[in-house]
């Protein structure tokens, strides 16, 4: 069957005082129909860099220098923008990373989510309002709070209405970066239930963009580990918490705490990820690796499947 997206060997750089910084190199990764995925990975691996490229959103500055971005089996790298504007918001939405913030303070919320969908869609203000209130209901907004203002609902109100604004021409696959990033636990589970609930009731297949692994466990099919740019690991949700191959995948789950031992105590990864504009000829992760050797200065592991749908790139996956 083919996926409902694709994505082939992207690389993408930015261009910093006209030197190319190396963002994401040779991502692959694919989607399936009602599926989710989730794209996990410490900050500056990529994440965003490569949902704003699903959608040809990168900044000026971004270039998308090799790979396919299959739609449905198009390739959307190969269309024209006119045409690309046609998949955006009705085939492939986004709630942006830190999009709540970006709510205009003086205007009604239900006025942004009007605006977005005439924007999107040839329909009227009436048709548009009512279309609102169905939206608000769909993300448990109560109708009546459309003619509110941003600084009067709460961070979590403001996130499910970003929801609503990306769900307006009812798009078949939902990428979510970092949805819950800055809302507190118990509101952040509401929000993670409204995508999961949306996901199943819609039928939307979504992408999530996350730090934290711990929330991908409940939510996810599928998890992309980012490393430096570049695929780390890649499996479904029950191969990656239960054997992962990857040193990085191991110390990022040992990062988390144990759901059933809240009090234990969080390992951290000493190091820093390497910077884009001095990348090793190696494997990215060597010197914070636990496992390395001599070939992981050397040269850079290729992902490998290990099983089948389980990737790998490390030189060491055999000694375990
Ligand atoms: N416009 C830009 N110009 C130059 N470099 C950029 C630009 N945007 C991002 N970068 C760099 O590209 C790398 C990837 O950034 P990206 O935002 O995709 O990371 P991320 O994984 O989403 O991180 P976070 O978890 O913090 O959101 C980082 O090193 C970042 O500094
Ligand atoms: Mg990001």
């Amino acid at each position: 069957m083919t996926p409902i997206l694709e994505v082939r060997n992207l690389s993408i750089d930015y261009l910093s005082n006209g030197h190319p910084l190396h963002a994401v190199t040779d991502i692959s990764f694919r989607l399936d129909k009602g599926r989710s995925l989730a794209l996990v990975g410490e900050s500056g691996c990529g994440k965003t860099t490569t949902m704003l490229a699903l959608l040809r959103l990168l900044p000026e500055e971004g270039r998308i220098t090799g790979g396919q971005i299959l739609y449905q089996g198009t390739d959307l790298l190969q269309i024209s923008e006119e045409e690309m504007r046609q998949y955006r918001w009705n085939n492939i939405a986004i709630v942006f990373q830190g999009a709540m913030n970006a709510l205009n303070p003086v205007r009604k919320v239900g006025n942004q989510i009007i605006e977005a969908l005439r924007h999107h869609a040839p329909i009227s203000r009436k048709q548009a309002q009512m279309r609102v209130g169905e939206l608000m209901e769909l993300v448990g907004i109560p109708p009546e709070r459309a003619g509110q203002y941003p600084h009067q609902f709460s961070g979590g109100m403001r996130q499910r209405a970003m929801i609503a604004m990306a769900l307006a021409c009812n798009p078949d696959i939902l990428i979510a970066d970092e949805p819950t990033t800055a809302l507190d636990v118990m509101i952040q589970a509401q929000v993670l239930d409204l995508l999961q609930n949306l996901q199943s009731q819609l039928g939307l297949s979504v992408v999530m963009v996350t730090h934290d692994l711990g929330v991908v466990a409940e939510l996810c099919d599928d998890v992309l580990v980012m490393y430096g740019g570049q695929v780390a690991e890649y499996g479904n949700v029950d191969t990656i918490y239960n054997t992962p191959l990857h040193p990085y995948t191991q110390r990022l789950l040992q990062a988390f705490p144990d759901v059933d031992q809240p009090t234990a105590s969080l390992a951290s990864i000493p190091g820093h990820p390497p910077p884009l504009n001095a990348l090793p000829p190696g494997c990215r992760f060597e010197p914070r690796c636990h496992r390395r050797s001599p070939l992981c200065a050397a040269a850079n592991p290729a992902p490998i499947a290990r099983a089948p749908g389980h990737i790998v790139a490390c030189h060491h996956v055999e000694e375990g």
